[in-house]
C-alpha cells in the first residue's frame, strides 16, 4: 500500500468512529491512537493543547510521555502554535529550539488544528526515529485531519 492509500484508509477509519463526534478530548484520543497504529515509523503521536495564556498542554498521546507544559516561545510545538503553520523538521538536532522529550527521535512534524471560527485548538506533534521521515503527502494529509474540530468554535 502506498503512503496516501494508508492515510485515504485511515481517513475512512476515522470518518466513521468520529462521525457526529464534537468532543475535541475523544477526537484528539481517537486520531492519536488510529495514526500511531497506521505508521509503524511513527513513535509518538499526540496533542498539545491551547490553553491559553499562549501556553500549550499535553492532551491525549501515544508512545513515551512527553512534556507537560510547552509555552508559544518554546520547542517546534511552540514554533507552529504561534506561526500556526506546519512545522516539518527533517532532523531534529538540527534545530537547537527543538525540545527533546525522547532520546531516539530522529525527524518530527507538528501540524496546527483549527476551529471552525479559526482558533487554535491543539498542535498535533509526531515523532519518527527515522530521518526525514515526513514529506508533503504527510503534511497535506495531516491537514486534512482539521474537519474534525471544525464542527465547533475554539
Ligand atoms: N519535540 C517537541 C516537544 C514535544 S515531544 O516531542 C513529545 C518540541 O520541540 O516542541
Amino acid at each position: 500500500m502506498t503512503k496516501q492509500q494508508q492515510y485515504d484508509s485511515l481517513f475512512q477509519t476515522l470518518d466513521s468512529l468520529c462521525e457526529g463526534e464534537t468532543d475535541q478530548l475523544a477526537l484528539m484520543a481517537t486520531i492519536a491512537c488510529e495514526l500511531y497504529h497506521t505508521f509503524e515509523q511513527f513513535i509518538w503521536v499526540g496533542f498539545y493543547r491551547n490553553v491559553g495564556g499562549q501556553v500549550l498542554k499535553i492532551g491525549p498521546y501515544q508512545g513515551t510521555h512527553g512534556c507537560l507544559t510547552i509555552p508559544f516561545s518554546k520547542g517546534v510545538c511552540g514554533k507552529c502554535a504561534s506561526e500556526r503553520a506546519v512545522q516539518n523538521v527533517p532532523d531534529v538536532s538540527k534545530v537547537p529550539y527543538h525540545l527533546a522529550c525522547s532520546a531516539t527521535t530522529k525527524s518530527e512534524v507538528v501540524v496546527p488544528m483549527l476551529a471552525s471560527d479559526g482558533g487554535l485548538v491543539a498542535v498535533l506533534d509526531i515523532d519518527s526515529d527515522t530521518a526525514a521521515m515526513f514529506d508533503e503527502i504527510d503534511e497535506v494529509n495531516l491537514q486534512r485531519l482539521n474537519k474534525y474540530f471544525q464542527g465547533r468554535s475554539s
